[in-house]
Parts: C-alpha cells; sequence; structure tokens
C-alpha cells in the first residue's frame, strides 16, 4: 500500500478521493489551506473510512487517532515550500510515493475578477509543489485539470484531441500547468505526470457526510434523486476507485481512467462527453501526451 500526498484533499473531489484511498488500505497526508473548505470534511472521511477521529497534534496538524496514523492533516499551503516540506516529512514511517493534486481555485468568475490570485494559487502552487517533490524525490504526480480548457469546442462531443482554446483566466492557469507538466516531463526521465480533464463531477457519498457542500449534507442528507444526492453520484467513486485498486502497483504504472484493467464502475472522469480511450494493442500503454510516461511502471 502506498503513502501518497493529497493536495486540496478536504475539499469536494479531493474529501471523496481521500475516502476511496483510505478504504483501499493506502495512508494519506494532507496539505490543505482550507481557502475553499474546512477540517470537517475530513473528519467524516476518517469516521467513514472506520479510523479514529482527527486530533489536534500540533497547532495545524491533525492525526487519526490510530497507530500507524493513516491520515496526517496539515493546515498548509501549496504556495510554500516549508509547509509542502513538513507534508512530505510527516510521517516517520514512510515515504511519499505519489502526489494527487486537488488544491487550486475554480470559479470562473471570480477568476475574471481576481487572475492574479488564480495565477499565483493554481501556476504558483504548482511549480512549488513541482519543485517540493523533485526534493523529496517523488516523481509520479495526477493532476486536476479540467474541460474548461477546451472553452468553446467545434463539435461535441469532445474528443481529448479537441483543441486546447481556454476562454477565461480559470482555463488559461490550468492550461498553464498542463503546459509546465509537459516541459518537465520533457527535461527528464522519471517523471510520471497525469492530468485529469474533469467536466463537472456532480454528487455526494452515500452516506451524504461529505459532498459539495459538506456541512449541509451532514445535517441534512440529500434525497437519493435530488442533484448532488447519493444515486446522482457519477464519476468520483469510479474514478478513485481506479486509482485506489491496481494502478499504484510498480509493475503496472499508473493509468488514472482505468482502475485495475476492468472500467471502473462509475466510469472515468471524461466519460460523461467522452468515448473511453483504448490501449495500445502491443504495449498496452494508453493514449495521451503522457501516456509513454504513465505506463513506464516505477
Ligand atoms: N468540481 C468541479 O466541477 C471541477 C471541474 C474541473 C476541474 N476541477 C478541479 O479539481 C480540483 C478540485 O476541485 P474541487 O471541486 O474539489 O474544489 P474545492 O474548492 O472543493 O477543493 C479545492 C481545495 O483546495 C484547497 N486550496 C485552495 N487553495 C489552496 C492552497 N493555496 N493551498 C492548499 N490548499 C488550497 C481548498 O481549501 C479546497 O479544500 C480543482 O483544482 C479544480 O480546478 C473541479
Amino acid at each position: 500500500m502506498a503513502h501518497l500526498l493529497i493536495t486540496g484533499g478536504a475539499g469536494f473531489i479531493g474529501s471523496h478521493a481521500c475516502l476511496t484511498l483510505l478504504e483501499a488500505g493506502h495512508s494519506l497526508v494532507v496539505v490543505d489551506n482550507f481557502e475553499g473548505s474546512s477540517a470537517e470534511p475530513l473528519q467524516q472521511v476518517a469516521a467513514l473510512a472506520g479510523l479514529g477521529p482527527l486530533e489536534r497534534l500540533s497547532a495545524a496538524h491533525w492525526g487519526t487517532a490510530d497507530e500507524p496514523r493513516r491520515l496526517l492533516v496539515l493546515q498548509g499551503d501549496i504556495r510554500s515550500s516549508g509547509d509542502l516540506d513538513r507534508a512530505f516529512k510527516a510521517s516517520s514511517t514512510a515515504v511519499v510515493e505519489a502526489v494527487l493534486h486537488f488544491a487550486g481555485l475554480k470559479a470562473v468568475a471570480e477568476s475574471v475578477a481576481e487572475p492574479l490570485h488564480y495565477w499565483d494559487t493554481n501556476v504558483a502552487g504548482s511549480r512549488c509543489l513541482l519543485q517540493a517533490m523533485a526534493r523529496h524525490n517523488c516523481r509520479t504526480l495526477v493532476f486536476s485539470s479540467s474541460a474548461t480548457l477546451y472553452g468553446l469546442p467545434d463539435s461535441v462531443p469532445i474528443t481529448e484531441s479537441a483543441p486546447v482554446r481556454p476562454i477565461n483566466p480559470y482555463g488559461h492557469t490550468k492550461a498553464a500547468v498542463e503546459q509546465m507538466l509537459a516541459d518537465l516531463a520533457a527535461s527528464q526521465a522519471g517523471w510520471r505526470l497525469a492530468r485529469l480533464r474533469y467536466f463537472n463531477p456532480v454528487g455526494a457519498h452515500p452516506s451524504g457526510r461529505i459532498g459539495e457542500a459538506p456541512p449541509r449534507a451532514a445535517q441534512q442528507p440529500l434525497s437519493p434523486d435530488q442533484p448532488g444526492g447519493p444515486r446522482a453520484k457519477t464519476v468520483l467513486e469510479g474514478l478513485w476507485q481506479g486509482l485506489a485498486h491496481g494502478r499504484w502497483h510498480r509493475s503496472q504504472g499508473l493509468h488514472p481512467c482505468h482502475g485495475s484493467g476492468r472500467r471502473p464502475p462509475g466510469g472515468c472522469a471524461q466519460t460523461a462527453q467522452h468515448p473511453p480511450p483504448t490501449p495500445h494493442p502491443e504495449s498496452g500503454e494508453w493514449p495521451g501526451p503522457f501516456g509513454a510516461r504513465i505506463g513506464a511502471g516505477l
């Protein structure tokens, strides 16, 4: 089982990913500055995963009561190399093998009003994270990108090869990070970098205890058919099941959308508007700009 660093793990997608990864047996260290969230979803995640409650270990550091602590939470900023160094060294027994990078700002209108804040958090934050990964010899990352990259597409359904033409600052920052990842992957062997261009994931955990509005969901579970209710959950569970089961194996490499060789139950992040890719018939590697590195094995 892997020890993973999760940025933005208290957020909507990050909290669902944390739960699925914990249920699969991985141990996690979460870095989140709670700008768009709070520690509450992670309390819920710890409970749903059957771990002890999150205890405050220091001013900005929590851990589950179990030993060894399966979930460590650091209130920290991805733009701070000191916070990231603390996160990489948070476990005294395990080395971070891979990073799932969810931290970021995502509101289009806000990005138009505050573009510098978006470039700082999304782009400078991602650069700072990649630099920290290099310092700590961790070179595997899954980046939360966005289908907003496609802007106004020429046709739908959108294919992965559609031109990248973002039309707002939020989209520009996602495109910039993708370019940074591509440049890094081209510069040096050993980086294994994946991007997931989400459309609009919706839904909540069947318990109703984590969702896009966790405090509300916790107090008043959503009805099954309500948008965001249990039956409305679409891609999240399948996506993280795919990552959690089978793609951290050293021999197999990382194929984010296709967990254990079979289609994950909820599909992948792109299935709503995008037919699933297929592996190369001979090499078995999955297509896409990062395909060769993704499939290269650790
Ligand atoms: N939800 C969607 O529909 C959607 C669609 C496409 C892409 N995405 C991307 O997926 C990622 C996660 O989305 P989400 O819906 O879970 O968002 P979210 O706002 O719920 O979660 C983002 C998390 O990042 C944290 N964060 C923000 N700035 C930070 C910083 N400087 N340092 C540390 N933590 C920071 C926030 O506190 C929050 O917990 C984002 O990068 C977003 O752009 C989301």
